[in-house]
């Protein structure tokens, strides 16, 4: 979604600005834009496509920026609502008078009003934005003091907003506010910076203040004065973040995306670091704050997530109930939401999301602590909003995910979800043998990953093969069946090619009528539970001359007599199945979309956290 960078110091604030843009550019974007305050007047530069057309933009207008210091800038990349993307709708956009500047994240739902209101008194706006609205109106509230006339505006605002405006008569500040959508401050040493994600100013400082709802900042080089909305100040923490910026960065591979899949043995690693006491057979997950008696008394369990998120949650969805014997259900988050759900007192709600910024998990969290549910969340980002407003969770230390296709996030979520069951499981029907079979599962997963990623090349052989292919249809049963959306999920969203995942039990029931030898059908067939069933639906599909492409697990002498091609996986459990297999239609999804000379790490349409609903 759209990205906010802001800087205020004596670095080059040009040079500054456009860096954290660029280092955003994987939440996926249209336009973007920057305006700074130098020698006392506004300047600002906007241009449709990526970073480095602004980049061109602003070299062409201002040939000498690299040694451009000006005081206090703001930056941004737009990922359209409302309006087309053009350098009208662009951000940063100003007032009338020219003195304010803004750029905003959100959505600002009474927009319409607002802008109707001001028309009346004689604004002209320039852009189709819900944005725009902000600079006139703290233009209108402004009676000298710029913190003053942003939390007059804020109060005006219905909706969600993370903001910063800069006004030329403050040259060395920018005052940010939050409601809905992230704002962290980045503290330096006589510069201070800001941004709606820690990626882009990680490089420039490792502390950092995340902004809560209704909170304003005013920031100069030296000072971070943080009110509410009420003008009340408020003390937020500095915290240390501890992102390598060299792990935000591609070290060599070709994308994000592929270097994502090739951490995932690392990033599995340190999910599991810490967390195996081998002695008691269980887990230790001291992040969920629960006691024994506590984790013994959860009698439901609703894990609310979206995408790959909810992917992931539907493999657990198996385990909870296969290991623990507890009832569990994943619930799509936006519909939680609206839907009146029933929590009762012992359920526990489980929000999953690799950003800990979805909008609709965000509020379904919301709506389960009001209904007075036990909440948790699985995040990567440390310090995200889902984390804070729970409180209590398991984090993947996955390090950054920057690729916009979700990869390390979803083997990590899984393995998280897995060393869950394990801890509940051993408080009820788990025993220590079992208990001490788990773990070695767990701990043979780093292993299983490596296996499959050392067949890569045989995996980007097949996949080449059916880059052509326009649709195709991917099928599991069991735990291989989210495993089966993954894989659907992962190559629409990056090679473009229609995919759709389903029970393979379901295919007859319908989607059978689309199958042709032009419709390619990849069918999770490993050797696990359910095996038997999986071949049968081979043959329906073979029968309606679908070429089949199967899982299968390694040592397996019967399924090539089935199959078109074959992508193999080490044997194991059924409950560690989906992962190594789900890393194999990750490698086997970017080696189409490479084929098709997409554009992996941000593919259209797609943005890395989806703040709005
Ligand atoms: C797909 C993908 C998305 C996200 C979804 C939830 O590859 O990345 O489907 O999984 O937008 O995001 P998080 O996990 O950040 O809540």
């Amino acid at each position: 979604m759209c990205g906010i960078v802001g800087y205020t110091g004596k670095r080059g604030s040009v040079s500054t600005l456009l860096d954290g843009l660029a280092r955003l550019e994987y939440r996926g974007y249209d336009s973007a834009g920057l305006a700074i305050l130098e020698t006392g007047q506004l300047k600002i530069v906007k241009s449709v496509g990526k970073v480095k057309n602004l980049e061109a933009s602003v070299a062409e207008i201002w040939p000498d920026f690299e040694n451009c210091i000006g005081t206090a800038g703001i930056a941004h990349t737009r990922w359209a609502t409302h309006g087309a993307p053009t350098e009208a709708n662009a951000h940063p956009h100003l007032d009338n008078s020219g003195k304010f500047a803004i750029v905003h994240n959100g959505i600002i739902d009474n927009y319409l009003d607002l802008r109707k209101h001001l028309q009346e008194q004689g604004c002209t706006f320039k852009s189709e934005t819900d944005s725009e609205v902000l600079a006139h109106l703290i233009s209108q509230c402004h009676e000298g003091d710029l913190m003053h006339a942003a939390a007059a505006a804020c109060k005006k605002l219905k909706g969600t907003y993370g903001f910063a405006v800069i006004c030329v008569d403050d040259p060395d500040t920018i005052v940010v506010a939050r409601r809905g959508s992230p704002l962290v401050i980045g503290v330096g040493n006589n510069e201070t910076l800001i941004a709606s994600d820690i990626a882009a100013i990680a490089a420039y400082t490792k502390r950092v203040i995340f902004l809560n709802d209704d909170d304003l900042a005013l920031i100069t080089p030296d000072k971070i004065d943080i009110r509410n909305i009420e003008n009340v100040p408020v003390s937020r923490e500095t915290a240390k973040i501890d992102w390598d910026i060299a792990a935000a960065e591609k070290n060599g591979y070709e994308h994000f995306m592929l270097k994502e899949i090739f951490e995932q043995p690392d990033a599995v690693a340190n999910t599991i670091r810490g967390r195996l006491d081998e002695a008691a057979r269980t887990a230790i997950l001291s992040g969920l704050d629960m006691t024994a008696a506590e984790t013994a008394s959860v009698s439901r369990i609703v894990i609310a997530a979206c995408g790959t998120s909810m992917n992931a949650g539907m493999v657990g969805e198996y385990y909870f109930e296969d290991i623990a014997g507890i009832p569990a259900e994943v619930e799509q988050a936006a519909e939680f939401r609206y839907r009146n759900p029933i929590i009762e007192d012992r359920t526990l709600v489980l929000a999953i999301s690799q950003s800990g910024e979805t909008a609709d998990t965000l509020a379904a969290v919301r709506e389960a602590k009001n209904k007075g549910g036990i909440v948790a969340a699985i995040n990567n980002v440390v310090g995200s909003t889902i984390a804070r407003e729970t409180g209590r969770g398991i984090y993947l230390h996955a390090g950054p995910e920057i690729g916009v296709a979700s990869t390390k996030a979803f083997t990590c979520q899984v393995t998280a979800l897995l060393l869950m069951a394990l801890l509940f499981g051993r408080g009820r029907r788990v025993n220590r043998c079992e208990g001490k079979n788990l773990i070695d599962e767990i701990k043979s997963i780093p292993e299983l990953i490596r296996k499959v990623l050392a067949r890569s090349g045989e995996i980007e052989r097949v996949a080449k093969k059916y880059a052509g292919a326009e649709d195709f249809f991917f099928i599991g049963r069991g735990c291989m069946y989210p495993s089966a959306l993954e894989g659907a999920l992962k190559l629409k969203e990056i090679s473009y090619i229609h995919a759709e995942g389903y029970h393979a039990a379901e295919l007859k029931h319908g989607p059978i009528a689309l199958l042709e030898e032009r419709v390619p059908v990849l069918a999770l067939a490993n050797d696990i539970p359910g095996r038997d069933k999986i071949f049968a639906n081979i043959q329906e599909c073979r029968a309606r001359k679908s070429p089949v492409i199967a899982t299968a697990t390694e040592g397996d002498t019967q399924i090539s007599e089935f199959t078109d091609d074959i992508l193999w996986i080490p044997r194991c459990s059924r409950f560690a199945a989906p992962i190594p297999t789900v890393v194999a239609l990750q490698l086997f999804a970017y080696y189409i979309a490479k084929e098709r000379g997409c554009e992996i790490d941000q593919p259209r349409n797609l943005a890395k956290s989806v703040t709005v609903e």
